[in-house]
């Protein structure tokens, strides 16, 4: 069967899927909602606001759409795959994505961590509080050692996380938190042992009992290189993690992605989709930092290179049950993605200013993250603007690669980090 594809989202890491899926025999045709101006040269972008799911249903309805594939985290944790089940007229339509209770995972740090307790899923020790046991917080934090993290429970746009090396700091903005410093997201806190190592993000697609594994990556959050100052959506990514070698691996596997799918399994948490663990090696073992519902941003940029399986496939598979007969296949070589941005993210910054230079680039893929397309410009839409993915023999070459095409393109204020995979 071929089919029609509804994907949801505007960013790179939706590109990035929107190439990989136009690159199947089984696509007969692919819209993005909202899409951005790189996602339009591959489908057909439609104007709609993917947390309108009315507005997705009526899409799909009119346009005998037979697979919805969700992006970002937002219209899953606001219960997009429980609307299309509750709904006659779309309920056997497929969406790739777990369902509003299984997104917490991501929506929810409590959640989460008491997912992983009563599953004996590494992770650091925490205490979960409110403003009625803000005494018990206090006293939980005199326990640790600094740096002491603090977690708003509910998503803040990746802003919810603080990590302070005082503690009297530390019980100040604990209050600060519960008192609504990051609105209803902070009115639950997950304190947590800090777990010093190095970090790297592996990616599963799963029905909920069988699963792949698909390549692993490093990403770099910092705006700043040799990672520093504040956090972003993300700056570039670069796969294979040298660390994240076979023994590595094969402890992810036994220790945290086969416990989490056993759990879904056992508790019936209807999880068809990919899952995200936020992974930290801390003397040579593996611990989860947190959850994600979907694919990463920039990651899938650099991932989506090396997946050497139809990924059109892997998805049918998904909703057949027919993921453990999958043979998955990886380049072997390097794939890293650079990301451009707008001068001033991630604070303020510019929108519309024009791009140039998109069609010089040679040898690397342009992943298209907030642009738009005005009165034929091609124009910056958001902070995070294009990722310049490339492959190599070598990370170096790779790297060099991404560098050349960086500097082809063009707008006012541009930036870019340009030591990702330094520390590997
Ligand atoms: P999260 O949103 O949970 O991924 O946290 C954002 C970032 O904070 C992570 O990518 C880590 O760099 C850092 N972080 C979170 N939790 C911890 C922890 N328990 N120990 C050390 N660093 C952490
Ligand atoms: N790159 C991290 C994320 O997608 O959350």
């Amino acid at each position: 069967m071929k089919h029609t594809i509804l994907l949801l989202g505007s960013g790179g890491r939706e590109h990035a899927i929107a190439w990989k899926l136009t690159q199947s025999t089984k696509l007969n045709r692919l819209f993005i909602a909202p899409g951005n101006a790189g996602t339009a040269q591959l489908g057909e972008n439609i104007s709609i606001n993917p947390e309108d799911f009315v507005a997705v249903q009526t899409f799909v309805e009119k346009n005998d759409v037979t697979m919805v594939i969700v992006g970002p985290e937002a219209p899953l944790v606001a219960g997009i795959v429980d609307f299309f089940k509750a709904t006659p007229t779309i309920a056997h339509i497929p969406v790739l994505g777990p369902s509003k209770y299984a997104a917490q995972m991501e929506g929810s740090k409590e959640f989460a961590k008491e997912f992983m307790k009563r599953h004996a899923i590494p992770t650091a020790g925490y205490l979960s509080v409110t403003k009625d046991n803000l005494a018990q917080g206090f006293a939980f934090l005199e326990t640790l050692k600094a740096p002491y993290v603090l977690k708003a429970d509910g998503l803040a746009a990746g802003k919810g996380v603080l990590i302070i090396s005082d503690l009297n700091e530390a019980k100040t903005e604990l209050a600060a938190m519960l008192d609504g410093k990051f609105g209803k997201a902070s009115s639950t806190v997950v304190i947590e042992e800090f777990l010093d190592g190095i970090e790297c993000s592996v990616f599963v697609l799963t029905d909920g009992d069988k699963y792949v594994i698909l390549p692993e990556a490093k990403d770099y959050k910092r705006i700043g290189e040799g990672d520093t100052g504040p956090n972003t959506g993300g700056m570039g990514a670069i796969s294979p993690v040298s660390f994240a070698n076979a023994t590595f691996m094969q402890q992810v596997e036994e220790r945290i992605i086969r416990p989490t799918i056993n759990g879904f399994r056992t508790e019936n948490i209807d999880y068809k989709g990919f899952v995200f663990f936020g992974l930290i090696k801390v003397n040579n073992e593996p611990y989860v930092i947190e959850y994600n519902a979907r694919m990463g941003d920039p990651e899938t940029e650099a991932v989506m290179l090396r997946l050497q399986n139809d990924l059109l496939t892997l998805v049918e598979a998904t909703f057949d049950g027919t993921l453990d007969k999958q043979v998955m296949k990886f380049d072997t070589r390097f794939a890293v993605t650079v990301m451009l941005v707008a001068g001033g993210y991630p604070g303020d910054y510019q929108k519309g200013d024009v791009i140039t230079g998109c069609e010089l680039v040679e040898d690397s893929i342009a992943f298209h993250a907030g642009t738009t397309l005005q009165n034929n410009d091609i124009v910056t839409n958001g902070g995070r603007v294009i990722a310049i993915s490339s492959y190599g023999n070598t990370k170096e070459e790779a790297l060099a690669c991404s560098f050349k095409n960086a500097h082809k393109i063009n707008y006012k204020g541009k930036y870019f980090r340009s030591d990702i995979g330094f520390d590997l």
